[in-house]
């Protein structure tokens, strides 16, 4: 079995996705807990109900990002990860954070990367005028919104979108994506080699 550690600051529907496709498709992993630095997140009650064990580690309760970033690190340790997934997760972390993790830590970003890292990303995209946008999902390295990516979706932007209406066009692609990456990964379907993600089968 392996195990899924899964990191949320909010609402949490990537979360979500991941732990219904896990179900629904009986994948041999587990998500061995879910963790959140805000103890407020919605999607703290969506895991708890379905029985994963969940933690908080507040950012608020440390000093600076470095003990902040190695607290979470020890905690995430404890449940043994194969597999590290960032799933709105919206804090930036720490190299030392990063390369404790590397080359189990993913993410998945609101972008076609590498346009429009950063915040913002639908209203940008509008703003830049391209006609199509999408999402990301990439192994997480020291430098923000970059590092070699696993899996993104496409999808059109329409003349008459504002930020909302694309973001739920994105959503909805990013509901598909990271529960195949995240599977893809685990099962060795994808593997990193030189930077790249590539499939296994040309390895
Ligand atoms: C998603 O748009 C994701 O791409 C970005 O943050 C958002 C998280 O949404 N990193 P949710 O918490 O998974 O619903």
């Amino acid at each position: 079995m392996k195990r899924i550690v899964i990191l949320i600051s909010g609402r949490g529907s990537n979360m979500e996705a991941i732990m219904r496709a896990a179900a629904a498709e009986h994948w041999p992993s587990q998500i061995a807990a879910v963790i959140s630095n805000k103890p407020t997140a919605a999607g703290l009650e969506v895991a708890r109900a379905a029985g994963i064990p969940v933690a908080i580690v507040n950012h608020r309760d440390y000093p600076d990002r470095e003990q902040f970033d190695a607290a979470l690190a020890s905690v995430i340790d404890q449940y043994r990860p194969d597999l590290v997934v960032l799933a709105g997760f919206m804090r930036i972390l720490t190299e030392g954070f990063v390369n404790h993790f590397a080359g189990r830590l993913i993410n998945i970003h609101p972008s076609l990367l590498p346009s429009f890292t950063g915040l913002d990303t639908h209203r940008r995209a509008i703003d830049a005028g391209v006609k199509f946008h999408g999402a990301t999902v990439h192994f997480v390295t020291a430098e923000l919104d970059h590092g070699p990516i696993v899996a993104q979706a496409v999808v059109p932007v329409h003349d008459d979108d504002d930020e909302n209406t694309l973001a739920a066009r994105v959503l909805e692609q990013e509901h598909l994506i990271y529960p195949r990456a995240v599977r893809d990964l685990l099962e060795g379907r994808l593997v990193l080699k030189n930077g790249r993600v590539i499939s296994a089968e040309v390895r």
